[in-house]
């Protein structure tokens, strides 16, 4: 199975996880910014995030899809995350395109310029034909990324891991894509 590769684009390298990103990583999950837009619970700690941070990375190795850890290229500064997330869920819709930044790097491009390239992967070297995004109604900002990389809105519904809220779905199509963008 693919193993994460190492991509880059104007201002961001696009690279494997490594344990010594741990405490960057966890400084913008449990960011207050960060843990209001995603509804991380109190319970969640140090473990359950190492866990999910081990998840993302053993993705690649089962699947060929996971998360990126995003590294500005000026200052070596570990800045985010993005990827293609295609966990075990029946009601997962397909291969989702995600970012998460550390607030400290909110309104400079940065998720939707890893976004960019990790749609370029996803259709271009996944093979995919349509890629998916997860929202949740109030996330106005993650909807703006969404928007500027050319996701539309298909579908409104409860998804089995998070059930107190229904999330938006949203599709991007590889034709439409290819129309738009290349
Ligand atoms: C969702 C999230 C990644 C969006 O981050 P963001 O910084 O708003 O998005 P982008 O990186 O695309 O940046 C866009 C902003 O940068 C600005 N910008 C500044 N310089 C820019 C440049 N050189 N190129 C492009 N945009 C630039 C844009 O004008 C835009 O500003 P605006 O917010 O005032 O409209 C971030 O809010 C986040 O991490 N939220 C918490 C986690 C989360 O919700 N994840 C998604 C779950 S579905």
């Amino acid at each position: 199975m693919t193993v994460c590769p190492t991509l880059e684009t104007e201002r961001l390298v696009l690279r494997p996880f490594k344990d010594s990103d741990f405490e960057d990583y966890l400084s913008m999950v449990h960011s207050p910014e960060v843990r209001a837009a995603l509804r991380t619970s109190e319970e969640e700690g140090r473990a359950e995030a190492w866990y999910a941070l081990a998840a993302f990375a053993g993705q690649w190795q089962l699947r060929g899809t996971g998360m990126w850890a995003l590294e500005e290229k000026n200052t070596g500064n570990f800045v985010g995350r993005t990827g293609l997330h295609n966990p075990e869920r029946h009601d997962w819709p397909g291969v989702e395109v995600g970012w998460t930044l550390h607030p400290d790097y909110w309104g400079l491009g940065y998720a939707t310029e890893a976004g960019q390239e990790a749609i370029r992967y996803g259709f271009h070297e996944l093979s995919q034909e349509r890629l998916f995004s997860t929202i949740l109604p109030e996330n106005y900002r993650s909807q703006a990324v969404a928007k500027r990389l050319g996701f539309v809105v298909i579908d409104r519904r409860y998804l089995s891991h998070f059930p107190s809220e229904p999330h938006d779905i949203w599709a991007l199509d590889k034709q439409e894509y290819l129309s738009k963008f290349s």
